[in-house]
């Protein structure tokens, strides 16, 4: 395949209006069995923190912007009893941050498990140990085993973002107004005096991202967020997606960005072997895991309703990005083009994958003036 640049010679990001150039990072193994759920394993699982920490450093060493991970509470079973294995994420992320230097490291917090001061109060504290290079991405919920193994009775799904969109509200007080000084009274959530001292080093305070993707999502994003992180089916899809939300975040007078999963899988000696092993991955779908992790998704969300259960096997329904580096390359430019502006990637061979992306597919991506 060629590389195609975006108008004739002009670097990709400059012929998109001036757009920022692409976010790339790496959907963590925070959890087990990350990032199929399938029975296919051409490595050894490995979720544990040496795994994430050496992962980590070869994504900050290859020029990675971020890295994300998989906040569980709970394993959906099967023989692989996926995700049964979850490192909890801001602690998660303090390691990670004491041990790296330059890479963006995000937590995922689920809304009805923190009190919004105590969560405000550990991000805080993550942004100085990563002088200003955290990030959080914060959740609804959708899975109910895990909030009724707490005790914690799960709203209905719109009034879960609603809520949602006070816990965001209050964290921005609490780490941009004088502390002691900021109230909020809302039905889920009363502060008097909200205090956290001292606040996040980054202005106006750290990235917030929601992963979702209903209605409901979609316009609290574009009420407060700064980045929707999707899934998308392919580049239609996405490109659907994106605008929309861009659009509901312009009608709020805000900008929103949008990051889309992807999974790719490039061997450059014989690029049909990324189809196969794509097809390989499906073949051994964990149909157990995989039903309890999508029965649990497909009745609690309003996403993922345009996936096959086969599409779900792979990288949970990540796009697939097969064949060379030149295609993967291309296939991460034709997302930028169609209104991404970064992604978040999952492999099959974590911390090999990772170097590799860094050998083979970033020198392109500079190339195309997708990066700097
Ligand atoms: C990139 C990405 C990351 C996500 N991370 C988590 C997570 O760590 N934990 C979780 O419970 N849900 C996670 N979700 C699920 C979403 O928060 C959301 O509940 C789901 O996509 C359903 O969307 P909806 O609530 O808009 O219907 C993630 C979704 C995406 C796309």
């Amino acid at each position: 395949m060629t590389i195609r640049e975006g108008n004739g010679q002009v670097p990709i990001n400059q012929a998109q209006n001036g757009r920022d150039p692409l976010k790339f990072g790496i959907f963590m193994p925070s959890v087990s069995s990350n990032p199929n759920i399938s029975r296919y394993k051409p490595v050894p699982d490995d979720w544990t923190f040496e795994s994430n920490k050496q992962i980590a450093l070869a994504a900050e060493t290859a020029g990675f912007n971020f890295i994300f991970p998989i906040s569980r509470w709970k394993g959906f079973g099967g023989d692989i009893n996926y995700h049964g294995h979850s490192l909890e994420t801001m602690t998660w992320a303090a390691g990670l941050l004491a041990v790296t230097n330059k890479i963006e490291i995000y937590s995922t917090v689920h809304v009805p498990v923190f009190n919004p001061v105590v969560a405000a109060k550990m991000g805080a504290t993550l942004d100085h140990i990563g002088s200003g290079r955290w990030g959080i991405n914060i959740v609804s919920g959708w899975c109910r085993p895990e909030f009724e193994m707490m005790g914690i009775e799960m709203l209905n799904h719109d009034d879960r973002y609603g809520r949602t969109e006070d816990f965001i509200k209050i964290l921005k007080g609490l780490w941009t107004e004088e502390p002691g000084t900021f109230d909020f009274d809302s039905p889920h959530y009363t502060i008097r005096g909200g205090y956290v001292q001292p606040q996040p080093q980054r202005k106006p305070h750290p990235p917030i991202v929601n992963a979702g993707s209903s209605d409901a999502a979609r316009d609290m994003v574009a009420r407060q967020g700064d980045w929707s992180f999707i899934c998308p089916t392919g580049f239609d899809d996405a490109e659907l997606i994106a605008a929309d939300i861009k659009a509901r975040a312009a009608r709020e007078g805000r900008t929103v960005r949008v990051v889309s999963m992807l999974q790719p899988i490039w061997y450059n000696d014989d690029p049909q072997r990324a189809y196969d092993e794509k097809d390989e991955v499906v073949a051994q779908a964990d149909w157990v895991a995989l039903n309890n992790w999508a029965d649990g998704l497909g009745m609690e969300s309003g996403s993922f309703d345009q996936h096959t259960r086969e599409m779900l096997a792979f990288g949970a329904g990540s796009p697939p990005l097969l064949g060379s580096a030149e295609d993967v390359a291309e296939g991460i430019a034709e997302y930028y083009r169609r209104g991404v502006d970064g992604v978040l990637m999952a492999y099959n061979r974590y911390l090999e994958d990772t170097i590799k992306f860094g050998n083979e597919v970033v020198p392109l991506l500079r190339k195309m003036g997708l990066i700097d």
